[in-house]
């Protein structure tokens, strides 16, 4: 068949017949979206990327791995504008920052807590102080803090550590915290469970997620519980917090001393939010799992080639979770798997890990391609 070059797209309008849409409104950012149920007023100035209405994906080869009629879905946040759900709770922190006159904020963080820091609060004209593990940062989110405009300093000590120096000199000097210790960030990440009952038009059943510090956790379940309370859901889902072997505090009942994962996002052994985390957990009778970097690995690897979808590692272990806990999942039941960050965050994790590899030094003749090719 012979397709034709189009000149211009058929049937074209010319620039005075086109009319805005009535059907298609514009996306204004989280805040406005969900402004009742959020700590805003018309005086908090609204600093926004337009962040939140990440897509609901469904995962049809995930499904057929779980099986018995299960529905699965992935909530891929690292469609957000910094690339990580982070932008849902920065977009509520750094706009009331602003409001109570902060001039600079400060968050301890393994990378996309950074980004998005650095990203809103230059975007509000303020300093963004971001305090990091050194050498345990992805690559695209250190680049990011850094052109966003961030004051990075890098200690000699893991996250746990730096979010100590964070939380004292947020008292003694003036710097607003933005870490998930922060009431409003939790506020903007829990609006991410009232898109998914936008969706789905109800609860899922279970709700799987990757956990570090705890507070995504914390928000999910705070979200569907109040958008339960105004009758958009009929259903609370089962909290499923995954966290990485190598740093599973709540998997071993105590912080650990010294976090190691691949997923460098959740290498935390002292969560923050440890309390809420297991209020959720309990409230909803979900489950703390741990899942080996090796899992993490080939969730990370199922997503990306047979499903589209590129996560950074310490997302795919919500995926990861749910393959390793499968047998508990009731038929027919519809789960979400939360999706964190963007799989361009830390192009050194996919190279290394991934198990197709470059066909290099090809002469450029058609037979040597094609005799690469198989033909
Ligand atoms: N996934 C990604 C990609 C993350 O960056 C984080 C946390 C988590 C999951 C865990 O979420 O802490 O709310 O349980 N990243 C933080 C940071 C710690 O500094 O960017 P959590």
């Amino acid at each position: 068949m012979i397709v034709q070059p189009l000149t211009s797209p058929p049937s074209a309008p010319n620039s005075k017949t086109i009319t805005p849409s009535s059907d298609v409104k514009p996306w204004p950012g989280l805040i406005e979206t969900y402004r009742p149920y959020l700590p805003v007023t018309e005086k908090t100035p609204v600093f926004t990327l337009l962040e939140g209405n990440t897509p609901l994906i469904p995962v049809p080869y995930i499904s057929q791995q779980v099986g018995k009629g299960v529905k699965v879905f992935v909530k891929y946040d690292g469609l957000n504008p910094t690339g990580s759900f982070k932008d849902r709770g920065m977009t509520m922190a750094i706009s009331k920052a602003k409001e109570e006159g902060a001039k600079a904020v400060i968050c301890a963080s393994t990378g996309n807590t950074s980004a998005a820091a650095a990203a809103y609060a230059r975007r509000a004209g303020m300093r963004a102080f971001v305090i990091i593990p050194d050498g345990y940062v992805a690559l695209g989110k250190l680049a990011q803090a850094l052109l966003y405009g961030a004051e990075v300093i890098a200690v000699e000590g893991n996250f746990d550590d730096a979010l100590t120096v964070v939380k004292n000199m947020a008292k003694d000097y003036p710097v607003t915290l933005v870490n998930s210790l922060n009431p409003y960030r939790l506020e903007g990440q829990k609006t991410a469970a009232f898109e998914v009952v936008d969706v789905l038009g109800n609860a899922p059943d279970w709700l799987c997620i990757p956990v570090g510090n705890a507070g995504n956790i914390s928000a999910y379940w705070m979200g569907f519980c109040q958008y339960r309370s105004f009758g958009k859901s009929d259903k609370l889902p089962k909290m499923m917090g995954f966290q990485a072997a190598g740093a599973a505090p709540f998997i071993a009942g105590k912080p650990v001393p010294n976090p190691e994962t691949l997923a460098t996002a959740i290498r935390i052994g002292n969560p923050a939010n440890w309390d809420k985390a297991w209020g959720a957990k309990d409230a909803s009778q979900g489950e703390f799992n741990a899942v080996t970097d090796e899992e993490i690995l080939e969730a990370y690897r199922i997503l990306a080639a047979h499903e589209g979808i590129f996560c950074e590692p310490a997302s795919a272990a919500s995926v990861a979770g749910l393959l390793k806990v499968s047998d508990r999942v009731p038929a027919n039941s519809t789960v979400v798997c939360v999706l964190t960050g963007n799989g361009l965050k830390d192009p050194d994790s996919a190279i290394k890990h991934s198990k197709n590899q470059v066909k290099s030094g090809i002469k450029p003749e058609l037979s040597q391609v094609a005799k690469v090719m198989g033909f």
